[in-house]
Formats: C-alpha cells, sequence, structure tokens
C-alpha cells in the first residue's frame, strides 16, 4: 500500500506502534520509482469508491451475518439490489467478495479484511471526509495550502468541531479501535521515577495517558484536547481504572498549557501542522515546562537519513508535514527548546526528547 492510498492517519500505522519500522520501510518504497505502471489501473476512480460504499453499507457484515442474496442484502442495507449487484460484481473482478452461485455473494479474504477497516472507509464517518479530502489535491498544489474548506465549507478541525458525530468518528479512529493500544514507554532515557505529573497534549481520548498511568501508579496525568473529545475520553478512563488520576482541560493548544508537570507529550501533533502553528504549540510546550519539566515528540520527525512521507492525508486535510529531525531542531530552537536526545524507542517508533532552555 502507498503513502497516498492510506487513510487518516494511516492504516498501517494504525494497526499498532509496533509497525513502526514497516511504515517507515514503505516510505522508502513510496520513494522508489518503479518500473514503469499501468496508468488506467493507477487512475481507476471506480474500485476505491465501491469499496468505500460496500464498507458504509456494511455489505460484509450483513453476509457474515449470513445473508447471501442480493435481494435481501440490498433489503438489510437499505439500498437499490440493482446496483448493489454491480457494485460487488465489479469488485468480485478485482478479488474483493466472491459470487458462488448466481446472484449469491460470499466474502473472501479480502472481503473479511473490510469489516475490520470499517473505520477507516465508512463514508458517513470520518473515513469520507478523507475520502472527500483528496478532490482537493488539485487546489492544494496550486496554492500549496490545505483546501479542505472548498469541499467541506470549513477547515478540518472547525469542520469536526462543528459536525460531533464526526469528531466522535475521528476520536475513535484514533483511539485503540483504530491505532491498537498505545505503548507507554515514551521516554528514551527511561528515568520514570522523576515523572510525577505528564501532559497529553492533544492527546485525544486518552489512549496514551491511561496506558501511562496503568504502567505507573504514582504518576498524575492531565489530558489537553478540545472540550468535545476530552468528554468523550471519560469511558476509556473509567475503564483504564485511572480516571481519578486525570484532569481533563478542554482547551486549545495554541493557548497557554496547564503549566509546571514533569513531562509533556505531543503524539501524531506535529505532523498536522504547518510550521508556524508547530513552532506555536511547542512554543506552549516549553513556557509550561519551565524550567525542568520535558517535552517528548512522537511522530511528525523523522531520522535525518529516512525520507519523509511524500503525500499523507494529513498534508490534505491540514497542511502538516513530517519534519527531518534537523529541521525540526531549528523550529524547536525558535520555540525555545534545546534536544536532549532523539531515537528509537523499544517500539521501534523515533522519538524526541526535548526541553526548555
Ligand atoms: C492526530 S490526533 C492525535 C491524538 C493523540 N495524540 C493520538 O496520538 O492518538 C490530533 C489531536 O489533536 C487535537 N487537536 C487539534 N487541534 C487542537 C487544538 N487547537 N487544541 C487542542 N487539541 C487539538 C485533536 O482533537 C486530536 O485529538
Amino acid at each position: 500500500m502507498t503513502t497516498c492510498s492510506r487513510t487518516m492517519l494511516d492504516r498501517t500505522a494504525a494497526r499498532s506502534h509496533q509497525e513502526t519500522d514497516e511504515k517507515e520501510k514503505e516510505m522508502i518504497d513510496d520513494t522508489t520509482p518503479a518500473e514503469s505502471a499501468n496508468l488506467s489501473a493507477l487512475s481507476d476512480l471506480c474500485t476505491p469508491w465501491c469499496i468505500h460504499v460496500v464498507a458504509t453499507l456494511r455489505i460484509a457484515d450483513h453476509i457474515a451475518a449470513g445473508t447471501t442474496e442480493i435481494t435481501t442484502l440490498a433489503q438489510e442495507a437499505a439500498c437499490d439490489a440493482d446496483f448493489l449487484q454491480r457494485v460487488l460484481r465489479h469488485l468480485v473482478s478485482k478479488g474483493v467478495f466472491a459470487e458462488p452461485a448466481p446472484d449469491q455473494f460470499a466474502l473472501n479474504q479480502a472481503a473479511e479484511e473490510l469489516r475490520s477497516q470499517q473505520l477507516f472507509l465508512d463514508l458517513d464517518g470520518i473515513g469520507g471526509r478523507i475520502a472527500h479530502a483528496w478532490s482537493s489535491l488539485l487546489t492544494t498544489v496550486r496554492t500549496g495550502a490545505p483546501a479542505y474548506h472548498e469541499i467541506f465549507g470549513l477547515p478540518f478541525w472547525e469542520d469536526l468541531q462543528a459536525h460531533p458525530d464526526i469528531a466522535a468518528s475521528f476520536d475513535v479512529l484514533m483511539g485503540p479501535a483504530g491505532h491498537g493500544i498505545p505503548d507507554p514507554e515514551v521516554l528514551l532515557t527511561g528515568e520514570w521515577e522523576e515523572v510525577k505529573t505528564v501532559v497529553d497534549v492533544g492527546g485525544g481520548t486518552g489512549a496514551l495517558l491511561a496506558e501511562i498511568l496503568r504502567v505507573h501508579p504514582q504518576i498524575q496525568g492531565t489530558l489537553v484536547d478540545f472540550p468535545g473529545t476530552v468528554t468523550r475520553a471519560e469511558k476509556l478512563l473509567q475503564e483504564a481504572g485511572v480516571r481519578e488520576r486525570v484532569q481533563t482541560v478542554g482547551q486549545s493548544f495554541f493557548d497557554p498549557l496547564p503549566a509546571g508537570a514533569d513531562l509533556y507529550v505531543l503524539k501524531s501533533i506535529l505532523n498536522d501542522w504547518p510550521d508556524r502553528e508547530a513552532q506555536l504549540i511547542l512554543s506552549r510546550c516549553a513556557e509550561a515546562a519551565r524550567p525542568s519539566g520535558r517535552i517528548v515528540i512522537l511522530g511528525g520527525v523523522v531520522p535525518d537519513d529516512s525520507v519523509p512521507s511524500l503525500l499523507t492525508p494529513e498534508m490534505v486535510l491540514l497542511g502538516g508535514k513530517e519534519r527531518p529531525l534537523t529541521e525540526f531542531q531549528e523550529l524547536a530552537h525558535q520555540a525555545g527548546l534545546t534536544l536532549l536526545t532523539s531515537g528509537r524507542l523499544p517500539s521501534g517508533r523515533f522519538a524526541v526528547e526535548c526541553r526548555p532552555r
């Protein structure tokens, strides 16, 4: 799978943090010129849309539950039988689903996979926002800026705030159901005994913070994200048994952050933003962490000798980008931070640790 074909915030890394190396290998593959391509196959939009449509209609789930005949499938999915059949037969020709007898459809391995990819593909949820966002690529290339608002009327985060159902599906995608359980081992230096307080900045519904607190009973946590998102974090924090050790703060991370914590975590945040905004987030962390807190960055920074992703959903949705370490270091310096160390965590994920200057 190429980087371009991934959906937010990328299906490969989504499976788990342990696949980070695989992701980086894919990035290298992305930049290796292919001998020569089949242009018709590459420019076919029919198949990707058919996949999104059957995922949205939960056709694989209906078949798994025992409905195989096309008319009944269409009734259960509340859609037109003739068009559903055309879509399914097209997909059968591409190796997704089987038609063992006329008008009877069955799952094959690829169709089974559709069931686990639901979050990424469902056009009624965040999957639809990401799929449609790719149609803004021409404007992005012409102008050098994201053009999500041309399609949905508002920039990405504002659109999510205006549509709580979509925002909730984004939070689910970013949480354990989409990205797996995060690895709490986020410090390159270890040294957890020095950490009594952690702020997860843009921490979503708290999956990483919950894991850190579960493994380190001495730590108190603060979850900073949009008000709707931290409200949706309640269930996860309760179920992880850490609710009483977490303060949730519904605010923008462009505003001053809760101050004086030992550790500030930015996971999958900086890659969402262009330089000006990324620097402001880092500045907010630097201010809050003074004089002696640390900031750990996971995601969005890659080693200088690896190739940053060419095109990602984050770039199209938000104008974000990955940065080589040297470029990040310059940004961090302007934000009032000094690089302490960088390298790979036991999970294989690349991490950077900074402290205020
Ligand atoms: C890509 S997600 C990463 C979530 C989490 N850190 C993780 O790795 O799963 C980006 C997060 O930033 C949050 N976010 C975006 N803009 C924000 C802002 N201005 N203030 C606070 N949070 C924001 C989003 O709500 C979302 O939870």
